[in-house]
């Protein structure tokens, strides 16, 4: 079955899925993206995506690449041409097309891209079974990592870096040794008392919207909410260690820079808000 793009207006083959060599994204990483989850043949939370899309624009000064009403059809198109019932729906707008100038060019289209891609459910299940484990990298990036900007380079060097450890993520940790969040999720505890504990979404993390589906899991099985930072050792010491990202829900962290924590084993908090997470969730047909 071939894959499907949707490239500036036109669905292509994913082969021949292509922008132009002087797409701002391209040569500035000039852009913003989006990745929903597709679950069960749903959309989740596309409603707060979307809205999320809409800030990182405002705040980038790009104008929408299309009508705001026009992208859901368009996101559904590709998930359904593409045949994905379980796996994540990416979408990617840069500012356009323009010779290479640092400022803002003139009456530039800013430039949309969708994909979509199958993701096994089963084997999620399997990791989310066992856990993962994570690494501790200095805080190297920009202070506007709010803005969920294509611009993801020290993302990249933190998880290889993960990878070659044989972790799955790398959490970046700020000067006072407090953690920030992770190269592409966010990082939570379960305290000693089960009160769950994750960094307040300022302009230092990224405002996951599973991190905020999640609060309303929490609302929905009586469970107590801190958000304050917290330090990798009192992460090492705490009860439960999870991130959430749409790509992984909540999922267990059993070893922290090579050390167990918790038990070594997923917590039955982080598997209660996992396993209740779609029910609350938004689910667009998709
Ligand atoms: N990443 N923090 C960072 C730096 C992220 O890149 C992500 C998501 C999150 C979690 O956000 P959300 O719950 O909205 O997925 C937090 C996506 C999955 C990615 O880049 O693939």
């Amino acid at each position: 079955m071939p894959r499907i793009a949707y490239v500036n207006g036109r669905y292509v083959a994913h082969a021949d899925a292509f922008v132009h060599i002087e797409d701002r994204g391209y040569q500035f990483a000039d852009g913003v993206y989006e990745v929903c989850e597709v679950a069960r043949g749903f959309i989740v939370d596309m409603p707060r995506h979307l809205g999320r899309l809409n800030r990182s624009l405002t705040e980038l000064s790009i104008g929408w690449p299309v009508t705001p009403g026009v992208l859901p059809i368009i996101l559904r198109e590709v998930v359904r041409r593409n045949h994905v019932a379980d796996g994540l729906v990416y979408l990617q707008v840069t500012r356009g097309v323009a010779s290479r100038d640092f400022v803002f060019p003139a009456g530039t289209k800013p430039s949309l891209v969708v994909t979509a891609r199958k993701a096994d459910p089963a084997a999620a299940a399997k990791r989310a079974e066992s856990g993962i484990k994570v690494i501790t990298v200095p805080e190297n990036r920009w202070d506007r990592v709010d803005i969920k900007s294509v611009g993801l380079l020290p993302n990249v060097l933190a998880k290889q870096k993960a990878k070659e450890a044989g972790a799955h993520e790398a959490w970046f940790v700020d000067a006072d040794g407090i953690v920030k969040e992770g190269g592409s999720s966010n990082a939570w505890i379960v305290t000693r008392d089960g009160v769950l504990v994750t960094r307040p979404a300022e302009h230092g993390i990224l405002r996951g919207i599973t991190r905020t589906t999640l609060f309303d899991v929490a609302a929905k099985l009586g469970l107590k909410i801190e958000e304050r930072g917290f330090s990798v050792a009192e992460a090492k010491a705490a009860r439960e260690v999870f991130i959430s990202s749409a790509t992984t829900i909540a999922m267990p962290i059993v070893a922290i820079d090579g050390a167990p924590v918790a038990n070594g084993h997923p917590g039955s908090v982080t598997l209660s808000l996992r396993h209740a997470f779609f029910d609350v969730a938004e689910k667009s047909p998709a």
